[in-house]
């Protein structure tokens, strides 16, 4: 087995992807093209925004907001969210927090609470695998109706079906209001019964102010949800540190960090979520050698390896391992360490931990590392 094929069969765990971000370049286009045969956008004015490569951070915002143009509905949340669990589970990702803004979009009656359903409609509609999404503890009597138990076993038909963990996150928009934000985090402990656990903070790292969602993620943290904050994508030392001294219970990329906010980071041991194509691609980091994933890996600073927006990158969780190992000098035993202590930074509860223990167990033993 080479080293790609031993990076996709490796169980792996996937905290920081964007549900808009991880859609599929067949999907985008396949959408863009139907809007443009409607009238609705000219396919011609967006295509240069869709193939292009290589973007910078500013770039990706611009097409962020293209994105949003064609998944804004509901059944279209619905197919992107079925989409993209199939795609991670298809490469052994056991466990999936997937973070996505709810939106409103009064024209076409979305409110951001029928965004959220709309998404856990995707979750529920997959079939290839078993999804488990429904914290056990929780009454899902309202709404929908929990899955069925044979949908739950592992096997299904004498088969071994494959099995992914699929938790929630909602992002507040660095765009957004106090009140905006608020409405999410309320959302967010309606929703806990299907399965959103916690709070990201995310959108385009230039805009906004800290102080502006501070009260909402507080809010959000009081009321026992988990909270996760883009942090460091540009050079803002003071946001860096009022975001540290926050003290969240994981920060994404982490690119911009000076002296003193490694110091305050590690002191700290805030597990980081690192996106190496994603930061190589945006340019927040100046190349993958230089890349701040080695200076905290060998300082045993808790890491996990994520995609960030899987579409828009053009990758997948088991090309960020690979990446790892050629760039890095990993082996197969070190992948295999890294991936399985992700377990541990994860927002779900005891249980779903002690299951995905069980997994890395058992694979650790058919992997022979
Ligand atoms: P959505 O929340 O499912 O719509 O996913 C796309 C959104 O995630 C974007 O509009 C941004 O708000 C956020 N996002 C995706 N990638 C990044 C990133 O690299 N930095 C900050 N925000 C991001
Ligand atoms: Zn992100």
């Amino acid at each position: 087995m080479d080293s790609a094929e031993w990076c996709l069969s490796m169980p792996k765990i996937e905290l920081h992807a964007h549900l808009n971000g991880s859609i599929r370049d067949s999907t985008v286009l396949e959408l863009t093209k139907a809007l443009g045969e409607r009238g609705v956008i000219n396919f011609s004015d967006v295509e240069h925004v869709i193939l292009k490569y290589n973007r910078s951070l500013t770039e990706v915002f611009k097409l962020f907001d293209l994105i949003h143009i064609l998944t804004t509905d509901h059944n279209t949340v619905t197919r992107i969210t079925r989409e993209v669990v199939e795609d991670f589970a298809a490469e052994n990702v056991v466990y999936l927090e997937l973070r996505t803004t709810p939106k409103r979009n009064n024209s076409i009656g979305m409110s951001k609470r029928s965004y959220v359903e709309a998404v856990v409609k995707g979750l529920k509609s997959v079939t290839s695998v078993d999804v488990d999404f429904i914290p056990p503890s929780e009454d899902s009597k309202s709404l929908f109706n929990p899955l069925p138990p044979s949908v739950t076993h592992d096997k299904c038909n004498g088969h071994v079906r494959k099995k992914i963990f699929v938790r929630l996150l909602l992002s507040i928009d660095r765009r957004e209001t106090t009140e905006a934000a608020m409405e999410t985090v309320k959302l967010a402990l309606e929703m806990r019964q299907f399965g959103v656990v916690g709070i990201d903070l995310s959108g385009n790292p230039i805009t906004g102010e800290w102080t502006t969602y501070l009260p909402a993620l507080k809010f959000a943290r009081e009321q026992g949800l988990y909270v996760t904050l883009h942090c460091g994508e540009v050079p803002n030392s003071k946001e860096i540190h009022n975001m540290l001294d926050f003290h969240p219970q994981r920060i994404g990329h982490a690119c911009f960090f000076e002296d003193e906010h490694w110091r305050k980071l590690k002191s700290s041991k805030i597990p980081v979520e690192i996106c190496l194509t994603s930061n190589v691609r945006t340019m927040t980091v100046r190349s993958i050698d230089v890349h701040h994933f080695v200076d905290l890996y060998n300082a045993k600073h808790p890491l996990v390896l994520c995609t960030d927006d899987s579409g828009v990158f053009s990758t997948c969780l088991s090309k960020e391992y690979k990446i790892a190992a050629d760039s890095f000098g990993l082996g197969r035993r070190e992948m295999f360490e890294l991936s399985r202590k992700a377990v541990e930074y994860i927002f779900a509860d005891n249980k779903v931990k002690d299951d995905l223990r069980k997994i890395f167990n058992s694979m650790a033993k058919n992997m022979e590392v």
